[in-house]
């Protein structure tokens, strides 16, 4: 059943092209986004004044990304709460809020608990659920699928991908429909999406060289991933695939953030994950990148194509292919996946099930 490859989880890194493929294309059509299962108005879309998306874990990152691009191109301010943080901190909720509930099991206790207490108070949820007719599919008053198939190693990468391309898909619609994008921006970015396949299966097809890479850090102590804006997102969830499966403490952070803490613990040889894939922040992190190089970190640069005078503040460097400034995540994650996955490999964990860690949470 692992169609012949080591682990699960390689098997699903391998099978993002398609999950990506299949949670996008039903959604286009004649050169526009449609999402059917929005039961959505145009007016009630214009009427959405604030977005609440709560999740857990890896879907809470995708949260954080989604947030710079609802903001950023459909203008509707949006919160992201950690699901078991969101029903203790007595919410704002009013009528024209839209909460999203991103989760890849449709089971996990404290976002189904989080959907609850947002219904409870009236207002309007939608899901956007891997597992069809799970409890938060089944509960939501939308459901959004996304179409991974089944994902079984303990730690996300198809789901992920396709929680991303689900919440681009909601705030290109959102945006369009508000006025905010034109007709030419939306063509743009509808035809930056449809080459993510192609070029997530390219960023894939690249694993013998990361392998290399992630084999002289089977043994670090500590590894720190730093980005900013929607790069501090993926930075996020770069740190959580390697620690949750190869047990090497890391930590992400803003990196701006670094001199408030975290530069302390940089010695000689830390690896330092930068990423900067959006020009208007990359001169400031190149910027952190000297600050780390120069108190002794070894840094891994992943950006676009074309940043070559990045290798001036970088030791190693991983190019991803050009596309829209709020996909980039899409294409940074590959490398960082596949980093984790063969780290915890050279260490010999079990890879698929991580110790302590369940596929799906259902005690909150
Ligand atoms: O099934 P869910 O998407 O609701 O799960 C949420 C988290 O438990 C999950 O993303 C977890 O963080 C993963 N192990 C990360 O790889």
């Amino acid at each position: 059943e692992k169609g012949g490859y080591e682990h699960f989880m390689l098997k699903e890194i391998n099978e993002q092209p398609k999950a990506v493929a299949d949670t996008l294309n039903p959604r286009l059509k004649d050169g526009k986004v449609y999402i059917e299962e929005l039961n959505m108005t145009d007016e009630e879309i214009i009427a959405i004044k604030k977005i609440c998306i709560i999740a857990c874990g890896s879907a809470y990152h995708t949260g954080v990304t989604a947030k710079y691009i609802f903001e950023g191109i459909a203008r509707i301010p949006v919160e992201v709460d950690l699901a078991s943080e969101f029903r203790y901190r007595n919410p704002i909720l009013e009528k024209d809020t839209l909460v999203i509930i991103v989760s890849q099991s449709g089971e996990t206790a404290d976002s189904l608990a989080a959907l609850r207490e947002a219904k409870k108070r009236g207002v309007k949820v939608l899901g956007i659920v891997n597992v069809v007719g799970s409890s938060i599919a089944r509960e939501a008053d939308n459901v959004m699928y996304t179409w991974a198939g089944p994902e079984i190693a303990v730690a996300t990468t198809k789901a992920y991908s396709t929680q991303l391309i689900a919440q681009y898909l909601l705030a290109i619609q959102f945006a369009y429909v508000r006025g905010k994008i034109s007709d030419i921006e939306l063509e743009e970015m509808i035809r930056d999406l449809k080459r993510l396949p192609d070029q997530i299966e390219l960023l894939v097809n690249n694993k013998e060289k990361i392998q290399k890479f992630a084999n002289r850090y089977i043994a670090a102590k500590d590894i720190f991933f730093i980005g900013r804006g929607i790069d501090y997102a993926i930075s996020l969830e770069g740190s959580l695939k390697l620690k949750e499966i190869s047990y090497i403490h890391s930590e992400a952070y803003a990196a701006g953030e670094l001199k408030h803490g975290t530069i302390s613990l940089i010695e000689d040889g830390t690896l330092v994950t930068a990423v900067l894939t959006q020009e208007e922040l990359y001169q400031k992190m190149i910027s952190n990148m000297v600050e780390v190089r120069t108190r002794g970190a070894f840094v891994l640069a992943i950006t676009n194509e074309g940043n070559t005078d990045v290798e001036r503040a970088a030791d190693y460097v991983i190019y991803i292919p050009q596309t829209n400034k709020y996909f980039t995540n899409s294409l940074a994650i590959i490398p960082l996946q596949l980093f984790g996955y063969y780290v915890s490999v050279g260490k010999g964990c079990d890879v698929d099930k991580p110790r302590n860690l369940a596929k799906s949470v259902t005690v909150e």
